[in-house]
């Protein structure tokens, strides 16, 4: 028995991103699971569809709406959380797409299993978790994943993916590269540590907790709730995608010399050679913390978060974001690469 599929037309997406721009979608899917894709694949009326460029959507907290859409947007709409099985060092975690992910956080949380406490209150679903490999507070979603299923809709099977496979990067991985626009993630695992240790690797975290390693999963998952209340605007309330750029990442010698001419510079060492730049300080320093251009708005708390202030448009956005790039440029000499994905 075929499963009954709906594609809406000309569908409103200004709901389902949390900067709260205008936009619509030319054909809009909610993909709760396999079969759904596989009905496009197949089904007769849904030939014209098949043909349409495709955009998948998570939670809508990484995109930026530029426009309307000329395309399919898929939806991952799949709900369900469960433990799956253990290992001697880890417990397995499996979850739907559609999940958002502090309903995981929340999960693990309520059955004192620990490993996601740093990554607490991150916006966003689970499906779209492993795309931008989400990190906050000294963790990264790469080191608690064990493997996720995709749609492939090139060829229309299921693939599983290990760590290695998702080719996970700072905020990258091979969904925003090769596999972009072509398989769909519907579930993905996790492998959460049975002895748990806290993660205090992140110094303002630290700072917040002065019972140090002695900190339980839910004090660290409550502080890291604190800090991030403080700093970052919650998207119900004020629209925005999370941080709007990228921290930049520059030789080691280029950091060095703009720290002999910016001594108060915000950066740290990575390995090989390479330093990352706090891009909140360099965007700070260009007198952008707090200032607004038309609708859109930096964040007063936080100067890599760019905010609607009411009824921005994609374009808004986009200005507001290019001369910023330009301020950072003409007096760091450093190129700020977008975070959220521009489509429209
Ligand atoms: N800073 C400033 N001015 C600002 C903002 C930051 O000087 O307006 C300096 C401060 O010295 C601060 C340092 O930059 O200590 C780092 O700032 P913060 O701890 O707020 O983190 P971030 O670099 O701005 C990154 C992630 C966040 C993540 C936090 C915590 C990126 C692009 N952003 O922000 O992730 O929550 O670290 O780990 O890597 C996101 O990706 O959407 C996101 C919010």
């Amino acid at each position: 028995m075929p499963v009954p599929v709906t594609v809406h037309t000309d569908f409103c997406l200004r709901q389902l991103n949390t900067f709260g721009l205008a936009g619509r979608a030319a054909a809009y899917l909610p993909v709760t699971g396999q079969a759904d894709l596989q009905a496009l694949l197949q089904q007769d009326h849904l030939a014209r569809y098949r043909a349409m460029p495709r955009f998948m959507l998570g939670g809508g907290s990484n995109i930026i709406l530029t426009g309307n859409l000329d395309r399919l947007v898929l939806h991952a709409t799949g709900r369900g959380i469960a433990v799956v099985g253990e290992t001697a060092d880890y417990i397995l975690v499996r979850v739907s797409a559609g999940e958002s992910w502090q309903a995981l956080v929340d999960f693990t949380l309520a059955r004192a299993i620990g490993g996601l406490e740093n990554l607490s209150r991150i916006p966003g679903s689970v499906g779209a978790a492993p795309i931008q490999n989400i990190g906050a507070y000294g963790v990264e979603l790469a080191e608690r994943f064990h493997c996720l299923t995709a749609f492939d809709l090139d060829s229309g099977g299921l693939r599983s993916l290990d760590r290695a496979a998702c080719a996970f990067g700072y905020r990258d991985s091979v969904f925003k590269q090769e596999l972009a626009a072509r398989a769909m993630v519907l579930d993905v695992t996790f492998a959460l540590p049975r002895r748990w240790s806290a993660n205090l690797r992140y110094a303002e975290l630290a700072a917040a907790l002065p019972q140090g390693a002695r900190a339980t999963m839910h004090e660290v998952a409550a502080a890291v709730t604190a800090i991030r209340q403080r700093k970052l605007p919650d998207p119900a309330q004020i629209g925005n995608a999370g941080s709007f750029f990228k921290n930049p990442i520059v030789p080691l010698q280029q950091r060095n010399q703009l720290l002999q001419r910016f001594p108060t510079l915000v950066s740290h060492e990575l390995d090989g050679g390479y330093a990352k730049l706090a891009a909140g300080w360099l965007i700070e320093q260009c007198g952008w913390k707090g200032r607004s251009m038309g609708p859109v708005g930096v964040y007063h708390q936080q100067a890599l978060v760019l905010v609607n202030l009411g009824g921005a448009r994609g374009s808004d956005v986009l200005a507001l974001a290019q001369q910023i790039q330009a301020d950072v440029q003409a007096r760091f000499g450093v190129q700020l690469e977008p975070e959220p994905i521009f489509v429209g």
